[in-house]
């Protein structure tokens, strides 16, 4: 009977669809343009009717799933492409408008200029807030943030993924340690007493503690005769909070030497604190990388797994930026993944390529 009949398909694909479009807030994903998609779809893909009495229903739909996976995937991304873009309606929002309007009010009320991050990952993060609070429009995100203001935490939370560890990327520090051991002997021979350091979006602290443990450890007994400056910034309120705390998860400390972690961060029950002659040794701040402030007279900056945020032309100002910053001689350690590009590659010269380790030019 035909009211028995069921189209599994259709089933498998909005349910493919409904997932894809969850991430796609730069097109129309009201009904009519969901209903226009699966009609494309459905007209790409054969049918396959059963009966909704059949025992095994489930077993087939799992089959089928399986089997027309691939079809149905090349069919959402056609229709996505096709009616995402053309909508048989007028645009009741004009989603790239709104959004940019998004981030004005976002610098207007916190000062920070997310304008020039990438904005398809922008555009994901803020996705999962609206999704998150159910709503279905960036201006009716833009009014949430208006009406309850408490909303911009947890918008950061997810715009400033701040995953962090102490000796994130354990080779890197092995270098590290050595271009450290360096700078104190020839400061040493030329009379020279004090280091600086910079960490550009520290997150929550792992790496200038990171830091602060590897001067401790080099220095030992001539600590006191020397002025050690370790600055840790960043934009996310809540993480420099845990910086100054120096409190983490026993997993943050997985790259450790155990005898250097006992030592130095002790765990009782699953909490992991940063002794104070570590802590005492760093500074947390606010800064924004995308304005003009910046930390002078750095011997080091570390700005590591940063960049993904910004775009090519902010990514440039940023590396003039730590070129100002940093004394002549002296080193910019990015994340494994970044890389120094335009100008920068004339004015720094890499050290070690494969760590992301470069040495500003003297002239
Ligand atoms: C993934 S964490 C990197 C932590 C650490 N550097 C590391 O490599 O483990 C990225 C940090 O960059 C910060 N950040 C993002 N935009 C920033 C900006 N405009 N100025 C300063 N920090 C920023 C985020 O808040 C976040 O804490």
């Amino acid at each position: 009977m035909p009211e028995k009949l069921r189209n599994i398909i259709e089933d498998i694909a909005r349910d493919f669809l409904n997932s894809s479009l969850t991430l796609r807030y730069d097109i129309c994903t009201c009904n009519q343009c969901r209903n226009d998609m699966l009609a494309h779809i459905l007209s790409h893909v054969p049918a396959k009717y059963v009966t909704t009495e059949e025992g095994a229903l489930h077993t087939i739909m799992q089959q089928t799933r399986v089997e027309h996976q691939a079809e149905i995937a090349r069919a959402i991304l056609q229709a996505v492409d096709i009616i995402g873009s053309n909508p048989r309606h007028k645009l009741k929002e004009n989603r790239a408008e709104t959004f940019r309007l998004l981030l004005e009010k976002i610098h207007e009320d916190r000062n920070i200029d997310f304008r020039h991050y990438h904005q398809d990952l922008l555009r994901r993060r803020v996705a999962v807030r609206i999704r998150a609070l159910g709503l279905p429009s960036y201006s009716e995100y833009l009014r949430t943030l208006i009406s309850s203001p408490g909303e911009y935490d947890r918008l950061f939370e997810v715009l400033c993924i701040n995953v962090s560890e102490f000796f994130r990327d354990p080779e890197v520090w092995v270098k590290v340690r050595k271009l450290f051991e360096t700078a104190i002997r020839n400061k040493k021979a030329g009379h020279e007493k004090s280091i600086r350091v910079w960490s550009a979006g520290c997150a929550n602290g792992e790496e200038p503690h990171t830091i602060a443990i590897l001067l401790r450890e080099i220095l030992g007994a001539e600590l006191s005769g020397f002025t050690v400056e370790i600055i840790g910034t960043d934009v996310d309120k809540k993480a420099m909070e845990t910086a100054r705390a120096g409190e983490y998860e026993k997993n943050s400390l997985k790259n450790m030497d155990k005898a250097l972690a006992d030592k130095y961060c002790p765990c009782k029950a699953g909490v992991c604190k940063v002794d104070d002659r570590i802590k005492n040794m760093i500074t947390i701040k606010y800064l924004d990388l995308t304005t003009n402030d910046l930390v002078t007279d750095c011997d080091f900056v570390f700005c590591r797994n940063v960049f993904i945020y910004f775009d090519r032309g902010l990514q440039e100002q940023i590396l003039m930026k730590f070129y100002n910053g940093l004394k002549p001689g002296g080193h910019l350690i990015m994340g494994k993944s970044e890389t120094l590009i335009r100008e920068a590659t004339t004015i720094f010269d890499a050290v070690d390529a494969e760590n992301r380790i470069y040495r500003k030019k003297t002239e």
